[in-house]
């Protein structure tokens, strides 16, 4: 093997860059050429494929964002489109991928490997933590603590106003994000999507328990709850609690951007340099994680096909901490 390419691919998460770096320093460190392909499989289809070298990634680790820029592509959902970019692949000579992302982009490149022979391993970036195979997907760390600071602020206002507060989490349809930052940020619920919702339950917590409710809450809520996100829920709660007036914040995208975590730069940095290390010994359709701090791998079908459990230990704490 003498020339592998990187990518990044669906929502960007803080580390990336920090992944982008050690795949491209350890390819340099064993003898590797490497190619950055922009805008994930957009470019991959449209020939947007530069040279990297060991420049190319210098004062970049604490960078949030991704610098070979990121897409959702549909037009790689077609055969046309992975037949476009698996001849630019052979044009550039590239003989490997390493792809940054989450399901979907492993969804994507199992299918492309498949049909144009090539290698690939996968490497979990991004800030909803829903892959089986690694405790952490990168940028969870960093998307957890920018959600908890954003929620510090927010209780200082619903505390001096005795208000209630409905907060939306990112996390599309897992919980985790909002499991990690419920608990971190001592909200009295915490809504996710891989528990149902019971908005009686909640009727009566503002209400017949008003004496034991708090003068004011932080209800978070996952994105992707079964009730709806954080407006919905609050509407439907103002439609049964005369003169409940909750406010909402949605934290959305800014749960995506800023400087990583130390705990994401490491994540990033042995994943990223796994990655390679991985291709170079003939491992493909495979994504690295660290469980209980052991690098391990797993098939890209499992990444995607099993379930990650909520961890039901957070689940009764949050109950009993709330
Ligand atoms: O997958 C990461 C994520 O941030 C999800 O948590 C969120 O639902 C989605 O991306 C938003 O996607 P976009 O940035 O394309 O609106």
């Amino acid at each position: 093997m003498k020339r592998i390419g990187v990518f990044t691919s669906g929502g960007d998460a803080p580390g990336m860059n920090a992944a982008i770096r050690a795949v491209v320093r350890t390819a340099l460190y064993y003898g590797l050429e490497v190619k950055g392909i922009m805008n994930g499989y957009e470019g991959l289809i449209n020939d947007e494929i530069i040279d990297l070298n060991s420049r190319s990634v210098a004062n970049i680790i604490q960078r949030g964002g991704t610098i070979l820029k990121t897409s959702r592509s549909e037009e790689f959902r077609t055969k046309e489109g992975r037949a476009k970019a698996a001849e630019n692949v052979r044009k550039h000579g590239i003989e490997a991928l390493v792809a940054i992302g989450g399901d979907g982009t492993f969804t994507g490149a199992e299918i492309f490997c498949a049909e144009s022979g090539l290698t690939v391993i996968g490497v979990p970036g991004t800030i909803d933590n829903d892959l089986f195979g690694t405790d952490y997907t990168i940028g969870f760390d960093t998307a957890i603590n920018t959600a908890i600071e954003a929620i510090d602020k927010i209780r200082d206002t619903a505390d001096s106003h005795n208000r209630v507060f409905f907060v939306e989490v990112m996390g599309r349809h897992a919980g985790f994000i909002a499991l990690d930052v419920g608990i971190g940020g001592g909200a009295e619920a915490i809504l996710i999507p891989e528990e149902v919702t019971d908005i009686d339950q909640l009727v009566g917590f503002f209400t017949v328990d008003k004496r034991k409710a708090k003068s004011f809450s932080i209800v978070v809520v996952a994105e992707g709850d079964d009730q709806g996100g954080a407006f919905e829920i609050a509407n439907k709660l103002k439609e049964r609690i005369p003169g409940f007036d909750p406010k909402v914040t949605v934290l959305g995208h800014i749960q995506r951007g800023g400087t990583p975590s130390a705990y994401d730069r490491l994540l990033a940095s042995r994943l990223g340099s796994a990655a390679v290390v991985e291709l170079l010994e003939g491992e493909t359709n495979k994504m690295v994680g660290i469980v209980s701090n052991e690098l391990v791998l797993t098939t890209f079908e499992d990444a995607i096909d099993k379930c990650r459990p909520v961890d039901r230990e957070l689940l009764k704490l949050a109950q009993i901490l709330a």
